[in-house]
């Protein structure tokens, strides 16, 4: 599977970048779409992972809470190609991109059922669990970037 990691650019491409991200993230809760964003969308930092004829699989963000602390929010990969790497290529990716940014460290809150994947990118759990949308349980994780 020939894989494409790129910032979003046309109209097209960034209403498949949000709509992945509602069906994955939002619809399931039953939130409305629009839910799938924040008023930080247009000084972040968003990537879109894509399969042959343009089909988006995968999404992440990154934005800056300081300049040294870089936060990921909404990665999402499409329920059928979950497990083969995509998300953790998307990682990766954001991960490079906010160090050249300056980014010291990234933190995250990632959702209970995700906290293994993001450990075996190397974060730590901060310990406090915290309850984000409509009573999902979130932790905290953190990786300092070396
Ligand atoms: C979490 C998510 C982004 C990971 O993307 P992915 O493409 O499935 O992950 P990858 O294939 O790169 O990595 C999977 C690895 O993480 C592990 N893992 C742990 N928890 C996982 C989870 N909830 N989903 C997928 N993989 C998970 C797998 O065991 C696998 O490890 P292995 O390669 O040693 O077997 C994706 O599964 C997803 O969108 N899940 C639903 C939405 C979600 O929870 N998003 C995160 C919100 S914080």
């Amino acid at each position: 599977m020939l894989l494409i990691i790129k910032e979003p650019k046309t109209k097209k491409d960034y209403e498949s970048y949000f709509d992945l991200r509602w069906q994955i993230l939002r619809g399931p809760w039953g939130l409305p779409r629009g839910s799938e964003r924040d008023d930080l969308e247009e000084e972040s930092i968003h990537l879109i992972a894509s399969i042959e004829n343009n089909i988006i699989v995968g999404v992440g963000r990154a934005h800056f809470n300081s300049p040294d602390e870089a936060q990921i929010r909404f990665m999402a990969v499409s329920q059928y190609y979950q497990n083969n790497g995509i998300g953790g290529t998307l990682l990766a990716d954001l991960e490079r991109r906010v160090k050249i940014g300056g980014a010291k460290y990234i933190v995250l809150n990632s959702r209970e059922t995700a906290i293994d994947f993001y450990k075996k990118h190397g974060y730590s759990s901060e310990g406090k669990a915290i309850i984000l949308i409509n009573s999902i349980r979130h932790i905290k994780v953190r990786k300092d970037l070396l």
